[in-house]
């Protein structure tokens, strides 16, 4: 219990649950020194040019000039591996989380505060495994976001079946193969996200529920159904969009590939932003969204394409 003798507060032993709990100790103490912390600034939002907004740049992310500072509410992606697909550079390691670096200080700098980052990475090999996450989560807090926790995609039987075992039914060498990838979730400079505008939450309990515990279970897609090479499932963005964002804001994806967050972005009521630097892959999301606004034929979300303003 705390000090007004409501509520429940952290203990040497921890507590059953949480009802009104008060944190302050826990975070007084010297653990935290070494985090960055919430900054004291004022919410500000920046417009985005109707001509900049539902639109895909066909150049590199490392530069998103289009966008003015605090002009982004949610941003969301896949970014390349640098494991030799088509679309990568054979970069060092060192050089390649310096070139995602430039894209995630790009990235503070067009969100708006509190906005969100949400970063899906799987890690990579296993002679010796390199656990890509970590690094990205210690570049992304170098550059001063806050951290706010991990979810475990699990991709179940979707997973590519690896059937390297390493050394089968022997204790020798046994490989673990992962079914899983990791989405990282962090906020520029404040935990809360303001709302002047009154914009509206368009998540229902049930996705709420679901959606805030930190390990979520659907499929991967079929690169070859997409005509990509690694897809992420629209499931993937759509609950990060309900999640953090409200409906007519702004979701930003600078890796977007085939142009699946813009398709979440769409089917919500939001805007995307997306960049991608190859120009086949360009045709195929703008296609794709096209198709997809063709099936749906929905006249108000013709309209709302049409308009293009985020002052909605
Ligand atoms: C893992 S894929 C993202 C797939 C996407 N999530 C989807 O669902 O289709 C990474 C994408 O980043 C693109 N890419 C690589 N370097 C880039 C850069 N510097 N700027 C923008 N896009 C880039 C690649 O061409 C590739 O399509």
């Amino acid at each position: 219990m705390n000090k007004k003798g409501k509520g429940t507060k952290t203990s040497k032993f921890g507590v059953p649950g949480r009802i009104n709990h008060d944190s302050s100790q826990f975070y007084a103490s010297r653990l935290y020194e070494d985090f960055p912390t919430e900054k004291k600034v004022k919410y500000v939002e920046s417009t985005i040019p109707k001509e900049n907004l539902n639109k895909i740049f066909c150049k590199s992310c490392e530069n998103m000039e289009e966008l003015p500072d605090n002009s982004v509410h949610l941003m969301v992606t896949s970014p390349p591996y640098n494991v030799g697909k088509e679309y990568d550079q054979n970069l060092s390691f060192t050089e390649y989380r310096e070139f995602l670096k430039k894209v995630w200080k790009e990235v503070y700098r067009v969100l708006v505060p509190g906005g969100r980052v949400c970063i899906n990475i799987a890690n990579l090999g296993r002679k010796p495994y390199i656990p890509l996450h970590a690094f990205i989560i210690k570049d992304v807090l170098d550059i001063g976001f806050l951290m706010r926790g991990e979810i475990i995609w699990n991709k179940g039987s979707s997973a590519s079946p690896s059937t390297a075992w390493g050394s089968w039914l022997s204790a020798k060498n046994p490989t673990l193969r992962d079914v899983h990838e990791y989405i990282l979730v962090f906020s520029k400079d404040t935990f809360k996200r303001e709302n002047p505008k009154k914009r509206e939450s368009t998540i229902s309990k049930e996705e709420f529920l679901e959606f805030t515990r930190s390990v979520w279970t659907f499929p991967a897609v079929s690169a070859k159904k997409i005509g990509h090479p690694a897809p992420f499932p629209e499931e993937l963005p759509y609950r990060f969009i309900q999640l953090y964002t409200f409906k007519g804001e702004v979701v930003l994806d600078p890796f977007i590939g085939s142009g699946q967050t813009a398709i979440a972005a769409i089917k919500t009521g939001r805007y995307y932003v997306g960049y991608e630097i190859n120009e086949e892959y360009v045709k195929l999301a703008d296609k794709r969204i096209k198709n997809f606004l063709h099936r749906f034929k929905s006249p108000k979300l013709f309209d709302y394409i049409k308009k293009g303003t985020t002052n909605v």
